[in-house]
């Protein structure tokens, strides 16, 4: 894969990675999940780098889904392998222990709202747009879309949004909690930013905890996600965090994490 499909930029503590294939609208192939995973993996020992953001090339797409002109080509094996290896990168960046922010430009497809769905956060701009167009394709989503679309919005939107193909604009995603919160366009990485900054300064191993206790916790029933937190909860006593930010506390000074 030429580097240049997958750009990699590093602002003080926030990295921000842009799909940029802008004239495919920024479709997923095979090659840039694999480029996808090797970034991630850069990051994580990447000690400078706090928050990442991900978005995408050009004025019209995030990312308009899995590259059709891929899928052509593929039989129901190659279809499961694909499947396997997307699933395995959107679960790597829902589990990385820093926060994710989707910064969505445009059009959010297919493939490209199940890696959305993946991040922690999704800022969309107004002008950006929503679906799962897989029907109209005789398919189905494949990268964990069945599932994350109906833990996020619920079975019976999830369903509608699924069956149907149809888009939705910026502020009815907002509004049934697919995305955060919704800018102007030529606002968005700045918003995006803006919001990676608020974590920047803080616990970086608290929020990476909190990641963890809220994700995996959402798997279990509550008394068990309840005890998971406690456990979680306790280790972050452990942490030099814990020290530094309890003892500026009562110091009345700033924490320096
Ligand atoms: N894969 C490959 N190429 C794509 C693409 C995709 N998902 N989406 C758009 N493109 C290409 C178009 O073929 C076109 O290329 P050419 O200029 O070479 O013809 C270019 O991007 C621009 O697209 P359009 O001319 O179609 O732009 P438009 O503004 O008229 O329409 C659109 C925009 C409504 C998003 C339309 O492109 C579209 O419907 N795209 C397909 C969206 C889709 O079905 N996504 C789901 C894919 S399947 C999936 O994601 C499942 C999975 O893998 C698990």
């Amino acid at each position: 894969m030429p580097d240049s499909i997958l750009l990699l930029e590093k602002d003080a503590a926030i990295a921000t990675i842009t799909f940029n294939n802008p004239k495919a609208l920024n479709a997923l192939t095979l090659e840039i999940f694999e480029g996808l995973e090797t970034l991630f993996d850069d990051l994580e020992s990447d000690t400078e780098v706090r928050v990442i953001i991900l978005t995408g090339a050009g004025d019209k797409a995030f990312v308009a889904g899995g590259d059709i002109s891929h899928l052509a080509s593929l039989d129901a094996d190659g279809a499961r392998q694909f499947a396997l290896l997307a699933q395995r990168v959107i679960d790597r960046i829902e589990t990385f222990p820093k926060p994710v922010i989707a910064a969505i430009n445009g059009y959010c497809l297919g493939g490209g709202n199940e890696l959305a769905m993946g991040c922690d956060l999704r800022i969309a701009a107004d002008s950006a747009k929503f679906g799962q167009p897989e029907v109209k394709l005789g398919i189905i989503p494949g990268f964990s879309g069945t599932q994350r679309l109906s833990r996020l919005i619920g079975k019976g939107r999830a369903k509608e949004m699924i069956f149907t193909g149809e888009m939705i604009d910026a502020d009815q995603a907002c509004r049934i909690g697919l995305v955060n919160r919704v800018v102007a366009k030529d606002c968005l990485m700045e918003e995006a930013k803006s919001l990676a900054m608020k974590m920047c300064d803080k616990s970086a191993s608290a929020i990476s905890l909190s990641k963890d206790a809220i994700d995996n916790g959402l798997e279990m029933d509550f008394a068990r996600a309840a005890r998971y937190e406690a456990d979680l909860f306790a280790l972050s006593f452990t942490t030099a965090d814990c020290k530094e930010g309890i003892s500026a506390f009562l110091e009345k000074r700033p924490a320096k994490f």
